[in-house]
């Protein structure tokens, strides 16, 4: 008998029946299922290798669509700037008021020179070859020897702009200027994370690797619980796999849900909610643990050690967060680069770019974003840039979590080897576990197109 498609599923709990266990109920956007089968059986290996296809993206996918280009509280003050680079893009954001941010192609109208570098503060951009100098809000204010520019107008030579937009405390950027607005483009985004703002967190860590894969192909290791079994397996004696859930909200936003303190499905009934509470609250502090009781429900004991300990290691209170907000992995995808996370316990932002202009290379970040503590000080941290290679547990802040990343980078290099060694045409993709790489690439395909003949 063959299976609908789509409606393959393991024989596992779904997410939605373990949080109507939970004591605490869940946010409803937790409980929304929105799963739909995408007929993306043909994906070539080509967009992962190919130069060809990497051009197009740089043609067609960078310059049009709403990249994550820093936080808020990267640019505090009036003046301060900031620069995102993707590719050949090269974008300026800069704070021109206590409320407004604006975003230019940083080029020289003279003769092309990048305006500024990396980040700053100044009144004024002044490009360091010739001396043409613009108003931070893009408006001409000279150049020296104006008088052998006579057919430079002054006020219609302002700097071309991006479009810019705040969410969640964070700063988009979109190179189109004339792109539509962010909230029409993620439009889901702001009722599926108004039970936990991001607004209120700030950078607590920040890392950075240089990976030797396709940006494609980094960012889609991280976008399913499918391989966890198989390069995680420490964890499924206390993380599920098969059974996450994996929805589509709308063209550029997915989700994906690993509840924590349920087993593998396969591993249901063997596992002991004491031996579940006991390994998992490993996670916290050694002052932060307590003694598991002989009967114990794991998920509402471990909620209480990360609510105390989180909230007391924070400054903030987390007494209303659900079981399901305290400990499970609740990652988000803004198409093309962007997951943000909800929830507490893994409070996790990646971003994915290519490494300059190399398909075989890409830039991964990570950010933990922790909750402002009530009414205390903190600070935004500064990217700690790890070597190729190197161990995620050297970056501060990642020391237990680089562990489990480690694994995901030693699979990646392998992974653009045998793309790039493959003699078959297409990848092979499943169709629940897998949808939000078939999402992922339907929009791909709407936007870069599939150009098949031309890569
Ligand atoms: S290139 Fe900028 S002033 Fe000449
Ligand atoms: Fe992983």
């Amino acid at each position: 008998m063959t299976t609908q498609r789509g409606a393959a599923r393991s024989s596992g709990p779904a997410y939605t029946s373990i949080l109507g266990d939970d004591r605490t109920p869940a946010p409803a956007p937790l409980r929304a299922e929105a799963y739909e089968w995408i007929d993306t059986d043909e994906i070539e290996i080509a967009r992962y290798t190919s130069r060809a296809y990497h051009e197009l993206e740089m043609r067609h996918l960078w310059p049009s669509t709403w990249q994550m280009a820093c936080r808020l509280e990267h640019l505090p003050e009036t003046g301060d700037h900031l620069v995102y680079e993707i590719g050949d893009l090269s974008i300026i954001v800069v704070r021109v008021s206590a409320t407004g941010l604006k975003a230019f192609h940083n080029s020289c109208l003279h003769r092309g020179t990048t305006l500024v570098e990396g980040r700053g503060n100044s009144a004024v951009f002044r490009c360091p070859f010739h001396g043409f100098t613009w108003s931070i809000d893009g408006t001409f204010r000279g150049m020296p020897a104006s008088w052998d520019f006579p057919h430079v107008d002054g006020p219609g030579f302002c700097l071309p702009e991006a479009a810019v937009a705040t969410w969640g405390g964070f700063v988009l950027v979109n190179p189109d200027g004339t792109a539509p607005p962010f909230d029409d483009y993620a439009a889901s985004l702001d009722e599926h994370f108004a039970p936990y703002p991001l607004d209120d967190r700030y950078v607590a860590h920040h890392a950075c690797q240089v990976v030797d894969a396709n940006w494609k192909t980094t960012q889609e290791a991280f976008m399913e619980g499918y391989h966890v079994s198989t390069t995680h397996p420490h964890t499924v004696r206390f993380a599920n796999d098969f059974d996450c859930a994996y929805d589509v909200f709308d063209p550029n936003v997915s989700r994906l849900i690993q509840p924590l303190a349920v087993p593998a499905n396969h591993l249901i009934g063997q596992v002991g909610q004491a031996e579940m509470a006991s390994v998992i609250q490993k996670m916290l502090p050694a002052q932060d643990r307590r003694e598991v009781p002989d009967e114990v429900d794991a998920r509402p004991w471990l909620a209480d050690r990360f609510r105390e300990s989180l909230g007391r290691r924070w400054r903030c209170d987390l007494s209303d967060a659900s079981e399901a907000a305290m400990l499970d992995s609740i990652q988000y995808f803004v198409f093309p680069n962007f997951f943000p996370w909800a929830g507490y316990a893994i409070p996790i932002t990646y971003r994915f770019r290519p490494w300059g202009d190399d398909p075989n290379r890409s830039l991964m970040e990570i950010m933990l974003l922790h909750p402002k503590p009530d009414g205390g000080e903190w600070e935004t941290a500064e990217p700690f840039w790890l070597e190729p290679g190197e161990s995620w547990t050297r970056a501060p802040g990642f020391e237990s979590l680089g562990m489990v990343i480690d694994q995901d980078m030693d699979n990646l290099p392998r992974v653009q080897r045998g793309l790039r060694a493959a003699r078959h045409r297409t990848i092979t993709l499943s169709d629940y576990q897998e949808i939000r790489l078939r999402h992922f690439h339907q929009r791909l395909d709407e936007v870069v197109g599939r150009h098949d003949d031309s890569v």
